[in-house]
């Protein structure tokens, strides 16, 4: 599958986005090694703060079905000209499962940039630190 491809995965799942509050609809898409893709959107919450971000759906149905290595890339398609890079928190959890993933940031026009997650999240904190008190 082609960056083109996941980002386009992206897009398709930002329509299924339930956004009503922030009028900000996100999609995810994670493409494992062996094609699997496992979709997101952002699901939002009358309490404000229940809100789940499309990467985290992504990352969490991913985790849920038994797949918990083997990430390579997630596309995330925003809306406007801004580049939609994760939030801070889907850092952290991206992070525990593949500090060495692939990022693609999309913005509404369909134009996106990469980036590791690793330049993303430098100095992470991870599963070895807990090991290793
Ligand atoms: N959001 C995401 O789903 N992913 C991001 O990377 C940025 C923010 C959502 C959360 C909320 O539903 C809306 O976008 C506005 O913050």
């Amino acid at each position: 599958m082609t960056e083109q491809e996941l980002v386009a995965r992206a897009f398709e799942a930002q329509k299924r986005a339930y956004a009503p509050y922030s009028g900000f609809p996100v999609g995810a898409a994670l493409l494992c090694g062996d094609g699997a893709v496992f979709t997101g959107c952002n699901v939002e919450n009358a309490a404000y703060g229940c809100t789940v971000c499309a990467e985290r759906v992504a990352a969490l149905k991913a985790v849920s079905e038994g797949r918990r290595e083997g990430w390579l890339m997630l596309a995330v398609a925003g809306t406007g000209r801004d580049f939609c890079w994760p939030c801070g928190p889907c850092r952290q959890v991206l992070h525990e499962f593949c500090p060495d993933l692939v990022v693609l940031a999309a913005n509404g026009e369909g134009e996106f940039r990469r980036a590791s997650l690793s330049r993303l999240l430098p100095r992470a904190f991870g599963p070895e630190q807990l090991s290793g008190a």
